[in-house]
């Protein structure tokens, strides 16, 4: 038995527990801030993990993190004790890699201290270049391991990375937009929607195709749409990138041409005027896209949306079941869970 933990962000713990629970051989699955904790007899599984930004192989906790320089010293020593090529091979189970690895480090954390995250980074560094022959890159993108500290209060969790790229980074998005919504926060909202495969997804304001992608490969059969002509040429660009047989049209969210009720779950994030400028008030905006939403939706159908403006969604039919505020580049906006009929 392996011990490991994922990354979420914040909020998503409990939806990233739920995908992680359903993998054969988990035990002991549990949440901490942004992370899930497991034991798992096979690691394989775990790259696939949809809503996770990232999976790590436990390689060390450190109970008594001070708050003072002094602990920069004791992380240094602490980690020159790492037994990083027993760690390595166990990881070699899964992926190539090199003799002499390289590594790169990331740090994070919770509570006031007298040092910064690149002085963590360096201590860590140090400590295992004067233990190991590993070379330590400051690129992540370079590196075959990235070793994650991750510092609550007085703990910190230390591992290393099971894949050589971070979850959360697709291969298929290869075009990138202004307000483009990580992929692990999509596969997240699509699990709080309840998606299944055969249903019928839908993101009227799709962007670079995120979602729909992401619904795509969990089953779906997907439609969606952007009013920005370069979003939409992005979208079917990522989308053929990712295998995806899908059409990317160029239209008004608030004027679809699809069938009443013809759709089992809407999903998706929707411009909320920092990033994204639309071109009426995002008051009559939201009231305008939630009575098309409310239009084509299945009398069974499920809506998840993702804005900072959650208190302008207003639907007569649909009701709030759920709301989780999350951390997304620096801002909070809130995932709104809508279902038909009595809660
Ligand atoms: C926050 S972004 C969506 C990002 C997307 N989830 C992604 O991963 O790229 C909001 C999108 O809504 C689109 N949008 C704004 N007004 C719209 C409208 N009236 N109809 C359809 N899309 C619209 C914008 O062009 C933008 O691409």
């Amino acid at each position: 038995m392996q011990s490991v933990f994922a990354v979420t962000a914040r909020g998503l713990e409990a939806v990233s527990l739920r995908e992680m629970r359903v993998i054969p051989g988990i035990q002991n699955a549990q949440t901490a801030y942004r992370r899930v904790l497991a034991e798992c007899d096979s690691l394989l599984p775990l790259l696939s993990l949809r809503t996770v930004d990232d999976v790590f192989l436990q390689v060390a906790i450190w109970p008594q993190i001070d708050h003072t320089r002094s602990a920069l010293g004791n992380i240094q020593d602490w980690s020159a004790e790492f037994d990083l090529p027993k760690a390595a091979g166990i990881i070699s189970k899964i992926r190539p890699i090199a003799q002499i690895p390289s590594f790169s480090v990331t740090a994070n954390f919770v509570g006031k201290r007298n040092y910064s995250s690149e002085e963590i980074k360096s201590s860590v560094a140090a400590g295992i270049q004067e233990q190991w022959t590993w070379n330590y890159l400051e690129d992540d993108r370079e590196s075959d391991f990235n070793i994650r500290v991750f510092i609550e209060h007085q703990t910190a969790l230390v591992g290393l990375r099971l894949g050589k790229r971070p979850l959360h980074e697709r291969s298929y998005k290869q075009v990138q937009r202004p307000g483009s919504l990580k992929p692990s926060v999509a596969a997240t909202m699509l699990i709080l929607a309840d998606l299944k495969p055969g249903e019928h997804l839908l993101d009227p304001c799709c962007g670079v195709g995120t979602i729909i992608i992401e619904g795509a490969v969990m089953g779906a059969v997907v439609q969606g749409g952007d009013v920005d002509s370069e979003a939409v040429e992005a979208a079917n660009a990522n989308a053929a990138s990712a295998n995806i047989q899908t059409r990317f049209e160029q239209w008004d969210a608030r004027n679809l041409s699809l069938l009443d009720g013809s759709v089992d779950c809407v999903v998706s994030n929707l411009p909320w005027g920092r990033q994204i400028q639309i071109d009426a008030d995002l008051k009559a905006f939201y009231r305008d896209i939630c009575t098309e939403i409310e239009r084509v939706i299945r009398p069974d159908g499920r809506v998840v949306l993702l804005t900072t403006m959650p208190d302008l969604l207003n639907f007569k039919r649909l009701r709030l079941v759920e709301q989780i505020e999350i951390s997304l580049f620096g801002q909070n906006p809130i995932i709104s869970v809508f279902k038909i009929g009595e809660i």
